[in-house]
């Protein structure tokens, strides 16, 4: 199969509101070479302020969700050239991966297949995560003489306990989706053929939530991961006042739907955001 050009790499879907973003290397097993990483980085900084767009689903075409690095382009060719392209290579890498744990937006990885070593990246960038059942999860660095860099190792101590982080990262095996639930790798992993009505569902969910508080809570969480108790606590008291000079409206109309008109219970699903034109 002949090479994709850079624009190809990534295809881009949005339909009611979800942008549908794969990895498009189904040849490659898509795994990210540097052309897929500076496309990727640009489709996501495109989606991210469009007002059709209001969560990103990540995923794969073909059997892969991500294969991990490219050992060749990525790898073997840039040590070729030298620490330049190294660092270079990098730095296209990283940057989208950043740009997608911080997105404005609510994210979710699809993982439709194999997801390795590098891919660990993006899947920790998304917010929430459903596998198919029959995926796979492997840190193979250990298979081709390496540590698990490029914040996977990272990526595993944090999202799973260190007896299960030890031996993902040292015995090589690869896990299922079903074992990757249940190490806290994603949220919940379904057969493969339900896997994009799962993910549709959780999607649709999310667009009936006020967007600014979804953006809010998306980065609260994450921040507050590293912080104390007390810090953490004061700087959600910060983070919901500045909210409030920036949106009230939303909460007040929502308090106005629950205690006034009592025509929804917080407790039970979100206010029409219709009638308060945050929708
Ligand atoms: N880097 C570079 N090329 C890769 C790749 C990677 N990470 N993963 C797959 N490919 C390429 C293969 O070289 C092959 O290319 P070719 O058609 O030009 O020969 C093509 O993708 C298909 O791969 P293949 O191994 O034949 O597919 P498979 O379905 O039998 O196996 C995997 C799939 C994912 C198990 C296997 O490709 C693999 O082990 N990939 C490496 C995974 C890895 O260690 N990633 C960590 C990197 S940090």
């Amino acid at each position: 199969m002949s090479e994709r050009a850079e624009a190809d790499t990534v295809t881009c879907v949005v339909e009611n509101r979800i942008a549908w973003v794969s990895f498009a290397r189904p040849g490659k097993r898509n795994c990210m070479g540097p052309k897929l990483n500076r496309q990727m980085k640009r489709v996501i900084e495109d989606l991210e302020f469009r007002d059709d767009v209001g969560v990103l689903v990540l995923t794969g075409e073909g059997t892969s969700w991500s294969a991990g690095m490219d050992l060749k382009e990525y790898f073997r060719e840039n040590e070729e050239k030298g620490l330049g392209a190294i660092r270079g290579a990098q730095r296209e890498a990283y940057s989208w991966w950043e740009r997608l744990r911080w997105f404005e937006k609510p994210t979710i990885a699809m993982i439709n297949g194999w997801c390795f070593g590098g891919a660990y990246g993006p899947l920790f960038a998304c917010d929430l995560a459903v596998a198919a059942e029959d995926a796979q999860f492997g840190l193979s660095e250990i298979n081709w003489g390496i540590l698990p860099g490029g914040g996977a190792s990272k990526v595993i101590a944090e999202l799973t306990g260190f007896r299960n982080a030890m031996y993902h990262g040292m015995m090589g095996e690869n896990v299922d989706g079903k074992k990757a639930a249940e190490w806290g790798l994603v949220n919940e992993a379904v057969p493969a053929d339900q896997l994009k009505a799962r993910v549709t569902e959780i999607a649709n969910v999310l667009l009936g939530k006020n967007p600014q508080a979804l953006r809010a809570t998306k980065w609260a969480i994450s921040r507050v991961r590293e912080m104390t108790y007390d810090n953490a606590q004061d700087y959600l008291i910060r983070t919901q006042e500045a909210a409030n000079s920036f949106d009230n409206e939303g909460r007040k109309e929502a308090t106005r739907q629950f205690i006034d008109e009592k025509t929804f219970k917080p407790g039970l699903g979100a206010y029409d955001l219709k009638r308060s034109g945050k929708e």
